[in-house]
């Protein structure tokens, strides 16, 4: 895959990130998502490459733009598959709170899984846990082989878990553990990001969330030298068709990070509120300053990208 294709995907984030900070604290998760969805679209076209939305907005029928098979990019050039989410964190946005990004991750043709809107059961660590988690074990061995990979006391340990009833008995067993939990209301994109960081105090994430985030996380993950396993979780019989649909023969699969997201594959995220890696937009008079990161699973370079942005001067995506 073309390593300047990464640094031109960066304006596509950006451009997503741009338009949703206009809504940040409106109470209205719409309107932010749209505005990003929007700006999106229209940076994708002024790339050149073939582009195939392989995780995106949904099914065709309920999403106008960026929907799954959708084609984007010049129409000539790579044929690169895409996994999006233009606002990971809507709610975030809306209330104003950290943590909400906006994502792409691209792989060559056939790199992504084409994971259905449903749930996903996941389990994410950074590079010195590799090896060390096994989803078909339980949370209390998952913690202390992380423990163990990490030479940490188990005491020590910081699981991030998103705040859903959901999660009742999982907190629960994580808790009887002794180890210490990192609750959050949204974003397992950038938790899972998080624990491939050692300045986030993160250890490994646990828990049920988007399934489409998963595949996006994984890519992330791949770049960082990350692991990560996840399992989809269907809360009725009709996703389970979808799932079908979409070409998942055994639904009680364990997908690995490769499964997830193989071959070459690239991560790029802009900060829309302020998180613990990246800052959020900050508007100014006639502009705006972003922060975006780059990564690359070939090489794991990472880049961070701090642009100002001058609206004046720029075609206007809606910001
Ligand atoms: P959105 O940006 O689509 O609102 O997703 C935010 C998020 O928290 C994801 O990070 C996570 O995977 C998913 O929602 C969890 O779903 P739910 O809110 O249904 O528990």
């Amino acid at each position: 895959m073309d390593r300047n294709l990464a640094l031109e995907f960066v304006r596509v984030t950006e451009a997503a990130a741009l338009a949703a900070s206009r809504w940040v604290g409106r109470g209205d998760e719409k309107s932010a998502d749209h505005a990003a969805v929007e700006s999106m679209r229209k940076a994708f076209d002024s790339i050149e490459f073939e582009g195939t939305i392989v995780i995106g907005e949904g099914e065709r029928d309920e999403a106008p733009m960026l929907y799954i098979g959708e084609k984007v990019g010049s129409g000539s050039g790579l044929k690169i598959d895409i996994a999006c989410d233009p606002l990971e964190g809507t709610t975030i946005t809306a209330l104003g709170r950290s943590e909400a990004l906006a994502v792409i991750a691209a792989a060559e043709d056939g790199g992504f899984l084409h994971a259905p809107d449903t749930y996903m059961n996941k389990i994410a660590v950074g590079p010195q846990a590799k090896g060390a988690i096994d989803i078909t074990k339980d949370p209390s061995w998952n913690l202390k082989s992380v423990a163990a990979a990490l030479k940490k006391d188990l005491n020590d340990l910081m699981v991030i878990i998103l705040d859903r009833p959901r999660h009742k008995e999982l907190i629960d067993e994580v808790r009887s553990c002794g180890a210490r939990i990192r609750l959050i209301g949204d974003g397992d994109v950038s938790a899972a990001i998080a624990t491939a960081q050692p300045e986030s105090g993160v250890d490994l994430l646990l828990g049920t969330g988007g399934a489409p985030e998963g595949v996006i996380a994984a890519a992330a993950l791949r770049c960082l030298g990350g692991d990560m396993q996840g399992v989809l979780a269907f809360r009725n019989e009709s996703e389970k068709e979808r799932a079908k649909n979409m070409g998942i023969e055994d639904l009680n699969r364990v997908y690995g990070m490769l499964d997830l997201a193989k071959g070459n594959v690239m991560f790029i995220a802009t900060g829309v509120t302020n998180g613990s890696y990246l800052s959020g937009v900050r508007r100014f008079s006639g502009g705006a300053r972003t922060h975006s990161v780059v990564m690359r699973s070939e090489t794991g370079t990472i880049r961070e990208i701090k642009a100002v942005h001058h609206f004046r001067t720029k075609p206007n995506y809606g910001w």
